[in-house]
């Protein structure tokens, strides 16, 4: 995945004596193929709704976490997680009732056709049981994502993970798509590019011998550079593949979950049906759970041929958890707020990008935000090197982001669903004022 904001031990000499430390004894037990963010890296040891807390106190806004999303250390979900420690965790070899409940819960979000649910802890793990699950069915092997996708650490999964960089080599089953950039092949042809390219794909397979099993796209194309827009981009490719045979498989870890405001599901904004759904990351906001919902012919054939066991996938503190998150996503009105406070934080960008001219484009949904920053708007020419600053800056600023995309010139913005507006207000007024101290030319601060 790309890291362009993350630490480079040529930074060290910016950093406290107790800072290089941690970073050395980080190296010495962990090995080298962790990564931090930030030429600065972040020492955080608490948060608390939106905030995160560095060690000296100081106050960070989370505009960038998509686990704690309903908010740090939110008091329903630690007292969820802290009763059900207290009483008993164990696996789903016991009959127990907390699995259940949260099971009904969680379909009850979903649209009529899904409707089983399998889980696990983790959003990689969820994509690799998707992945057996759509091979066991079709009989197939191939699978179809987009260039710059991101879709977890297993076997199978990073080898469809191109965005994990180049020493990840694409297997012959893997097919890559252009992701649905409105931006770079233009709204207008956006749906009809990500269609050729799937029937391409389909294609090509079949004339190496390789029976295509899945579609497996992320709903808001996180890693690829976030597109949202237009609404329905995905409808024709997508019934293209099932026409042809092959399961849609909605990786939902980024967009799910009310992400995207309007819809609780990503999948939702393209009236498009998968046939397998994954879930992850804000599912227990902070607790390990993940899972597959899907189609129950899809599960039922699945587990008749094989057991499954996932020794924490499912217990019961992840489940108490992750039914706290989904009662506070529907009892605080979060969808709501992430489709309001997210169409704020839209216009709000809009404007800033009215005044700044290294702001290319601006989109995204609910609470999920992509600015691509241009050197020249004409050529669209990307502007990396003003990508990393700006991120870097606005965490001197006290506001965390990061960045994204092949050409690792977008700003990804990912707000916790706790923000209000006044912390949308924080944010636009922190990015418009590195945006100004980043102008060729500093001008008069606008807004
Ligand atoms: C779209 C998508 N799918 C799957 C994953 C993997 O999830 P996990 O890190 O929980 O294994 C991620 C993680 O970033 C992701 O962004």
């Amino acid at each position: 995945m790309s890291m362009l904001n993350g630490f480079s031990p040529a930074d060290a000499e910016r950093l406290s004596q107790q800072e290089r430390a941690l970073i050395e004894r980080r190296e010495r037990l962990l090995g080298p193929a962790y990564r931090l963010f930030y030429e600065r890296p972040l020492h955080t040891v608490r948060g608390e709704g939106v905030w995160l807390y560095d060690e000296q106190g100081r106050r960070y806004l989370d505009a960038y976490n998509n686990v704690a999303s309903v908010g740090h250390c939110h008091p329903r979900v630690v007292e969820a997680i802290c009763t059900q420690a207290a009483q008993l965790n164990t696996h789903t070899r016991y009959l127990q009732q907390g699995i259940l409940d949260y099971a009904e819960q969680l379909l009850a979000t979903f649209p009529a056709g899904l409707e089983r649910v399998m889980f696990t802890c983790t959003g990689s793990e969820a994509n690799d049981l998707a992945l057996r699950i759509a091979r066991h069915f079709t009989g197939g092997e191939g699978v179809i994502i987009t260039q710059f996708a991101y879709h977890g650490v297993t076997g199978d999964i990073s080898a469809l993970s191109p965005s994990l960089g180049a020493g990840v080599r694409l297997p012959a089953h893997a097919r890559c798509v252009r992701a649905p950039d409105a931006y770079r092949l233009g709204t207008q042809n956006v749906a009809a590019a990500f269609a050729a390219d799937v029937r391409a794909a389909i294609d090509d397979l079949r004339a190496r011998g390789i029976k295509p099993a899945a579609l497996l796209l992320d709903g808001i194309f996180a890693s690829d550079g976030v597109f949202a827009e237009p609404c329905g981009f995905l409808a024709e490719g997508v019934a293209l593949a099932r026409a042809e045979g092959l399961l849609y498989i909605a990786d939902e870890v980024q967009s799910g979950f009310a992400r995207t405001g309007e819809n609780m599901w990503g999948f939702q904004r393209h009236t498009v049906q998968p046939d397998i759904v994954t879930l992850g990351k804000p599912m227990g906001n902070g607790q390990p759970i993940a899972g597959v919902v899907a189609r129950a012919d899809l599960i039922e054939s699945f587990g008749r041929s094989v057991r499954y066991f996932n020794t924490f996938g499912g217990n019961p503190v992840s489940c108490a958890a992750a039914k706290a998150v989904l009662e506070v996503i529907q009892e605080e009105g979060l969808q709501q707020r992430s489709a309001q406070i997210g169409d704020y934080l839209l216009q709000g960008f809009r404007r800033l990008a009215e005044h700044h001219e290294l702001i290319g484009d601006v989109r995204g949904a609910g609470m999920f935000f992509g600015i691509e920053l241009v050197s020249n708007r004409e050529t669209k020419a990307p502007a990396a090197q003003a990508t990393r600053r700006i991120v870097n800056d606005l965490r001197e600023h006290g506001v965390l982001i990061s960045a994204a995309g092949p050409l690792e010139n977008i700003l990804k913005i990912r707000p916790l669903l706790a923000f209000e507006k006044e912390h949308a207000d924080l944010m636009l007024d922190a990015l418009n004022q590195v945006l100004n101290a980043n102008k060729p030319s500093h001008t008069t601060p606008v807004l």
